[in-house]
Protein backbone atom coordinates (compact mmCIF):
# COMPACT_ATOMS: atom_id res chain seq x y z
CA UNK A 1 0.00 0.00 0.00
CA UNK A 2 1.39 3.67 -1.01
CA UNK A 3 2.30 5.91 1.55
CA UNK A 4 -0.45 8.00 2.10
CA UNK A 5 1.14 11.27 0.91
CA UNK A 6 2.27 9.81 -2.30
CA UNK A 7 -2.02 8.88 -2.26
CA UNK A 8 -2.65 12.71 -1.55
CA UNK A 9 -0.03 13.75 -4.67
CA UNK A 10 -2.05 11.50 -7.25
CA UNK A 11 -5.07 13.16 -6.05
CA UNK A 12 -4.19 16.88 -6.21
CA UNK A 13 -2.29 16.13 -9.69
CA UNK A 14 -5.61 14.72 -10.89
CA UNK A 15 -7.45 17.54 -9.86
CA UNK A 16 -5.04 20.55 -10.88
CA UNK A 17 -4.90 18.88 -14.20
CA UNK A 18 -8.71 18.49 -14.65
CA UNK A 19 -8.99 22.21 -13.14
CA UNK A 20 -6.48 23.41 -15.75
CA UNK A 21 -5.64 21.28 -18.80
CA UNK A 22 -2.26 23.30 -19.36
CA UNK A 23 -0.75 23.38 -16.17
CA UNK A 24 1.74 20.87 -15.75
CA UNK A 25 3.34 21.47 -19.26
CA UNK A 26 3.26 25.02 -19.07
CA UNK A 27 5.29 25.13 -15.67
CA UNK A 28 7.48 22.33 -17.27
CA UNK A 29 8.66 24.60 -19.53
CA UNK A 30 9.60 27.07 -17.17
CA UNK A 31 9.14 29.21 -14.06
CA UNK A 32 8.81 32.98 -14.47
CA UNK A 33 7.36 34.08 -10.64
CA UNK A 34 7.69 37.76 -9.94
CA UNK A 35 7.73 37.51 -6.16
CA UNK A 36 10.75 35.75 -3.70
CA UNK A 37 9.60 34.68 0.04
CA UNK A 38 11.80 34.23 2.62
CA UNK A 39 10.64 32.91 5.57
CA UNK A 40 10.82 30.76 8.55
CA UNK A 41 11.12 27.00 8.55
CA UNK A 42 7.75 26.43 10.74
CA UNK A 43 5.69 24.18 8.89
CA UNK A 44 1.95 27.04 10.24
CA UNK A 45 3.76 29.71 7.86
CA UNK A 46 3.37 27.92 4.24
CA UNK A 47 4.58 30.67 1.59
CA UNK A 48 1.96 30.11 -1.43
CA UNK A 49 -1.27 29.03 0.66
CA UNK A 50 -0.85 32.49 2.95
CA UNK A 51 -0.49 34.80 -0.50
CA UNK A 52 -2.99 32.43 -2.55
CA UNK A 53 0.01 31.86 -5.26
CA UNK A 54 0.23 28.37 -6.94
CA UNK A 55 3.02 26.16 -7.71
CA UNK A 56 5.26 28.69 -10.44
CA UNK A 57 4.50 31.97 -8.86
CA UNK A 58 6.84 32.43 -6.10
CA UNK A 59 10.44 31.40 -5.65
CA UNK A 60 10.85 30.45 -1.75
CA UNK A 61 13.83 30.44 0.81
CA UNK A 62 13.42 29.65 4.29
CA UNK A 63 15.40 29.04 7.24
CA UNK A 64 14.93 28.75 11.68
CA UNK A 65 13.55 32.55 12.12
CA UNK A 66 13.82 33.97 8.60
CA UNK A 67 17.49 35.01 9.05
CA UNK A 68 19.49 36.41 6.21
CA UNK A 69 23.27 36.53 6.69
CA UNK A 70 25.64 38.03 4.80
CA UNK A 71 27.69 34.78 5.14
CA UNK A 72 25.16 32.56 4.00
CA UNK A 73 25.98 31.16 0.45
CA UNK A 74 23.10 28.87 0.45
CA UNK A 75 20.66 32.13 1.27
CA UNK A 76 22.74 34.41 -0.80
CA UNK A 77 22.98 32.03 -3.81
CA UNK A 78 18.94 31.80 -4.23
CA UNK A 79 18.34 35.61 -3.65
CA UNK A 80 21.06 36.20 -6.69
CA UNK A 81 19.73 33.55 -8.57
CA UNK A 82 16.06 34.96 -7.71
CA UNK A 83 17.20 38.24 -8.78
CA UNK A 84 19.58 37.96 -11.54
CA UNK A 85 17.98 35.03 -13.56
CA UNK A 86 14.19 34.83 -12.85
CA UNK A 87 13.85 38.79 -12.33
CA UNK A 88 11.60 39.04 -9.33
CA UNK A 89 10.37 42.27 -8.81
CA UNK A 90 9.77 41.81 -5.03
CA UNK A 91 11.67 40.12 -2.32
CA UNK A 92 9.17 39.55 1.07
CA UNK A 93 11.04 38.75 4.48
CA UNK A 94 8.30 37.08 6.28
CA UNK A 95 8.85 36.68 9.90
CA UNK A 96 5.45 34.80 11.89
CA UNK A 97 4.68 36.26 15.54
CA UNK A 98 4.88 32.52 18.16
CA UNK A 99 8.48 31.80 16.43
CA UNK A 100 10.11 29.43 18.48
CA UNK A 101 13.58 30.54 17.11
CA UNK A 102 13.03 33.92 17.75
CA UNK A 103 11.06 32.76 21.56
CA UNK A 104 14.32 31.33 22.32
CA UNK A 105 16.76 33.73 21.29
CA UNK A 106 14.25 36.34 23.19
CA UNK A 107 14.68 34.07 26.61
CA UNK A 108 18.57 32.63 25.97
CA UNK A 109 16.94 28.91 25.74
CA UNK A 110 19.03 26.62 24.86
CA UNK A 111 17.82 24.58 21.85
CA UNK A 112 20.44 22.10 20.30
CA UNK A 113 23.34 23.52 17.70
CA UNK A 114 20.29 25.76 15.80
CA UNK A 115 21.66 28.31 19.20
CA UNK A 116 24.47 29.85 16.83
CA UNK A 117 22.10 30.53 14.21
CA UNK A 118 19.83 31.63 16.44
CA UNK A 119 22.28 33.98 17.72
CA UNK A 120 22.00 36.41 14.96
CA UNK A 121 18.09 37.30 16.55
CA UNK A 122 20.02 37.23 19.90
CA UNK A 123 22.05 40.15 18.39
CA UNK A 124 19.30 42.13 16.74
CA UNK A 125 17.14 41.60 20.29
CA UNK A 126 20.81 43.22 21.85
CA UNK A 127 21.40 46.08 19.70
CA UNK A 128 17.36 46.92 19.79
CA UNK A 129 17.21 46.06 23.86
CA UNK A 130 16.60 49.65 25.06
CA UNK A 131 13.39 49.73 22.94
CA UNK A 132 12.51 46.14 24.41
CA UNK A 133 13.31 45.38 27.81
CA UNK A 134 10.92 47.81 29.03
CA UNK A 135 8.24 45.56 27.65
CA UNK A 136 5.99 42.76 29.15
CA UNK A 137 7.20 39.47 27.45
CA UNK A 138 4.57 38.84 25.65
CA UNK A 139 4.74 41.61 23.92
CA UNK A 140 8.83 41.54 23.93
CA UNK A 141 8.65 38.35 21.67
CA UNK A 142 5.67 39.61 19.11
CA UNK A 143 8.12 42.88 19.17
CA UNK A 144 11.27 41.00 18.53
CA UNK A 145 9.90 39.23 15.75
CA UNK A 146 9.10 42.34 14.22
CA UNK A 147 12.51 43.98 14.56
CA UNK A 148 14.03 40.72 13.23
CA UNK A 149 11.96 41.30 9.72
CA UNK A 150 13.15 44.75 9.86
CA UNK A 151 16.95 43.64 10.61
CA UNK A 152 16.65 40.57 7.65
CA UNK A 153 15.47 43.29 5.16
CA UNK A 154 18.53 45.80 5.60
CA UNK A 155 20.48 42.47 4.96
CA UNK A 156 19.43 41.68 2.05
CA UNK A 157 19.29 45.09 0.64
CA UNK A 158 22.81 45.20 1.69
CA UNK A 159 23.88 42.04 0.28
CA UNK A 160 26.39 42.50 -3.12
CA UNK A 161 23.19 40.92 -5.06
CA UNK A 162 20.64 43.46 -4.29
CA UNK A 163 23.23 46.46 -4.30
CA UNK A 164 24.31 45.32 -8.02
CA UNK A 165 20.91 44.89 -8.92
CA UNK A 166 19.83 48.65 -8.01
CA UNK A 167 23.09 49.92 -9.40
CA UNK A 168 22.47 48.69 -12.97
CA UNK A 169 18.59 49.97 -12.60
CA UNK A 170 16.91 46.39 -11.81
CA UNK A 171 13.49 47.39 -10.52
CA UNK A 172 13.59 45.29 -7.48
CA UNK A 173 11.77 46.00 -4.02
CA UNK A 174 12.47 44.04 -0.98
CA UNK A 175 9.34 44.14 2.11
CA UNK A 176 9.45 42.79 5.36
CA UNK A 177 5.90 41.28 6.73
CA UNK A 178 4.74 39.78 9.75
CA UNK A 179 2.65 36.70 9.94
CA UNK A 180 -0.42 36.29 12.53
CA UNK A 181 -0.41 32.41 13.40
CA UNK A 182 -4.30 33.50 15.11
CA UNK A 183 -5.63 35.00 12.75
CA UNK A 184 -3.66 33.67 9.71
CA UNK A 185 -2.94 37.97 8.69
CA UNK A 186 0.10 39.67 6.97
CA UNK A 187 0.90 42.86 8.54
CA UNK A 188 2.72 44.85 6.22
CA UNK A 189 5.85 46.57 8.35
CA UNK A 190 6.48 49.51 5.94
CA UNK A 191 10.25 48.78 5.75
CA UNK A 192 10.23 48.70 1.58
CA UNK A 193 13.48 48.87 0.12
CA UNK A 194 14.03 50.01 -3.29
CA UNK A 195 16.75 51.61 -3.85
CA UNK A 196 20.59 51.82 -2.16
CA UNK A 197 19.69 56.10 -0.96
CA UNK A 198 17.17 55.24 1.11
CA UNK A 199 18.14 51.95 2.87
CA UNK A 200 19.71 53.73 6.19
CA UNK A 201 16.61 56.37 6.43
CA UNK A 202 14.20 53.45 6.00
CA UNK A 203 15.39 50.93 8.09
CA UNK A 204 15.92 54.08 11.20
CA UNK A 205 12.20 55.16 10.33
CA UNK A 206 10.63 51.52 10.91
CA UNK A 207 13.17 51.11 14.22
CA UNK A 208 11.98 54.47 15.48
CA UNK A 209 7.91 52.70 15.60
CA UNK A 210 9.36 51.24 18.68
CA UNK A 211 9.75 53.65 21.97
CA UNK A 212 13.13 53.46 23.14
CA UNK A 213 12.96 53.51 26.81
CA UNK A 214 16.40 53.46 29.12
CA UNK A 215 16.28 51.07 31.60
CA UNK A 216 17.85 50.87 35.18
CA UNK A 217 18.67 46.98 34.74
CA UNK A 218 19.06 46.43 31.49
CA UNK A 219 19.71 42.93 29.49
CA UNK A 220 21.12 40.29 31.93
CA UNK A 221 22.75 38.46 28.86
CA UNK A 222 26.41 38.45 28.53
CA UNK A 223 26.88 40.76 25.13
CA UNK A 224 29.97 42.90 24.21
CA UNK A 225 28.67 46.47 24.41
CA UNK A 226 27.94 49.11 21.93
CA UNK A 227 30.38 52.17 21.61
CA UNK A 228 28.52 54.39 23.01
CA UNK A 229 27.23 53.00 26.18
CO1 LIG B 1 9.52 30.61 13.17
Amino acid sequence: MPHRLLGNNQAWARATKARDPGFFTRLAQQQTPRYMWIGCADSRVPANEIVGLDPGEVFVHRNVANVVVHSDLNALSTVQFAVEHLKVEHIFVVGHYGCAGVRAAMRGLRVGLADNWLRHVHDVRLRHRKRLDHLPPEQQEDILCEMNVIEQVGNVALSTVIQDAWARGQPVAVHGWVYGLRDGLLKDLQVTMDRTETVVETFSAAIKRYRRVATATGTEALTLPDDDD
